[in-house]
């Protein structure tokens, strides 16, 4: 399970991030660090995708929590990054199947599509499942491969 989470939001996602910081406080017994943005003043999606990024490639065992508009935007920025498995999830299904098949590290939530209890189940799903490896692993390194490959290009 993970030790750490890491969130970000654009402003759009600002209100939803707050809500899901204070059900982490009260269900999870995890660390969490909050990288902005810290207003509803309008700024932009990538420069907290990035930040969120950098960090769980930095620090072992953790995930990341993304919130815009639609999660689209930050889906599509935290998938450069090597290492990223970003999933952008509308429903607790999606969240459970990204963490069991896919071995998600980044949540993406849309918070102009879903309401805040929908979030909570997304986020627990996402939280509470472990990867299923077995035939699984074998996708996932082949991503890794992929990705350095790509590099290479
Ligand atoms: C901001 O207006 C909006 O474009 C952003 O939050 C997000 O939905 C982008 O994907």
């Amino acid at each position: 399970m993970f030790s750490r989470v890491f969130l970000g939001s654009d402003h759009a996602g600002f209100n939803l991030k707050k809500i899901i910081i204070d059900y982490l406080v009260n269900n999870f017994d995890i660390e969490i660090v909050d990288k902005g943005t810290y207003s509803e003043a309008s700024c932009d999606y990538p420069d907290y995708a990035i930040e969120v990024c950098k960090e769980i490639i930095r620090s072992k065992n953790s995930a990341g929590i993304l919130i815009c508009g639609t999660g689209i935007g930050m889906s599509i920025v935290a998938n450069k990054f090597e290492g990223i498995r970003a999933a952008l999830c509308y429903n607790s299904t999606s969240s459970r199947l990204s963490r069991l098949h896919n071995d998600s590290n980044i949540l993406c939530l849309g918070a102009r599509i879903i309401g805040p209890e929908i979030a909570k189940d997304i986020v627990k799903a996402f939280l509470e499942t472990p990867f299923e490896g077995g035939r699984h692993q074998k996708r996932i390194d082949k991503i890794l491969e992929l990705e350095k490959k790509i590099r290479t290009c």
